[in-house]
């Protein structure tokens, strides 16, 4: 802080707390469960070199990708910090192919956590920085019993907190609840994540690209117009923009988010027949919408606002184009354009 006053995450909570007088401090408890795993994720994260934790275990997931042993260990910190709180009726992770119970043995709450354990697995063991994602939303079946796939599959705009814990230079936690966007720096030596960024704001406008210029060749025609947009030569707009992928979601994107730019995936044409959009809907591009919308940025498929898509399975996958304003708008006007043209 400015003044040098500590701030931790816990003293944040309480303070937005206040603002709920009815609230009995459910929210709170359940947050600070999460941020034990994350602070135990991002010490196994900071020394994987040195423990069997890095590489490929056997098993493939549900998105037929090679799961990581640090994408196993983060899964299972998660839900071990989760499941017996009582503050959840159900999960839903990137790892596991369906809902996740609350064991019998524990009290079922009014919560729902969805989450990627850990983003940016093909950089997991090469020492760049990767990430946690996750979303929290309340229950919209009758409370007590096990949550459903009902009170997973929500909207973005049902989110009733999002963020993301990026594991790199530093540990930082990046969370919303709707008040605005805060984040809060890991002291490894006290433990406690400390506020060091308050009420983020996205800039109108950057000067950063993150895309995987590598499928150039299987992009639709909206995005090709954009991209080659960006790099023509303009003073007044600040082009050709520079161009920067980290390859994990959460570094591009909270790269952007502080210093203005838009990062895309767009969906895939490399066959034809089967278009496909890489990044999921409920625990990647949604939770990382709500925080770019509170700090003033934008986040769409090309045409509709992430935040309105209801998703139909956990693991819906979207194209998203996320970050500043001027840019994510410019976009949709050259895919609506190239749309418009091609029927
Ligand atoms: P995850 O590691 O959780 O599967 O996510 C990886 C995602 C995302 O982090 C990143 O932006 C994207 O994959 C990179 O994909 P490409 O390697 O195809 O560019
Ligand atoms: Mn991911
Ligand atoms: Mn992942």
């Amino acid at each position: 802080m400015a003044d040098g006053t500590l701030v931790t995450l816990t003293r944040h909570l309480i303070e937005e707390q206040r603002r709920f007088p009815e609230s009995r401090g459910e929210f709170s408890n359940m947050f600070l469960d999460l941020t034990l795993a994350l602070k135990i994720i991002s010490r196994e994260v900071m020394k994987a070199g040195l423990v069997n934790i890095l590489g490929e275990t056997p098993d493939t997931n549900i998105q037929g990708e090679t799961v990581m042993k640090l994408d196993r260990f983060a899964d299972d910190r998660i839900f071990k910090a989760m499941d017996h709180g009582g503050h959840l009726c159900c999960m839903a992770s990137e790892e596991c192919e369906n809902l996740i119970k609350i064991p019998s043995r524990f009290r079922k709450g009014d919560y729902v956590l969805v989450f990627d354990p850990l983003d940016g697995s093909s950089n997991i063991d090469k020492n760049v920085s990767i990430g946690t994602i996750f979303a929290i939303f309340k229950r919209v079946t009758e409370p007590g019993g096990d949550g459903t796939l009902e009170d997973a599959l929500q909207p973005g705009h049902k989110q009733v907190a999002a963020g993301y814990c990026i594991f790199g230079s530093s540990t930082m936690l990046v969370y919303t609840t709707g008040q605005g966007v805060h984040g809060f720096t890991l002291d490894p030596s006290v433990g406690e994540f400390l506020l060091s960024h308050e009420n983020i704001q996205c800039p109108e406008k950057g000067t950063i690209y993150s895309i995987n210029e590598g499928n150039s060749l299987f992009w639709d025609q909206g995005t090709k117009d954009f991209v080659n947009f960006l790099k023509e030569q303009d003073k007044e707009t600040g082009r050709p923009y520079s161009h920067r992928y980290i390859g994990s979601l959460v570094a591009d994107f909270h790269r952007n988010l502080l210093a203005g730019g838009v990062f895309i995936y767009p969906t895939d044409f490399k066959n034809p027949r089967r278009p496909r959009p890489k990044l999921r809907l409920l625990y990647e591009a949604a939770p990382l919408a709500f925080i770019a919308e509170q700090a003033g940025g934008k986040a769409s498929t090309g045409e509709k606002r992430i935040m309105d898509l209801t998703p139909t399975t956990l693991h819906e996958r979207v194209p998203l184009v996320i970050g500043s304003r001027w840019e994510v708008e410019k976009y949709e006007e050259f895919y609506r354009k190239a749309k418009a043209q091609s029927e």
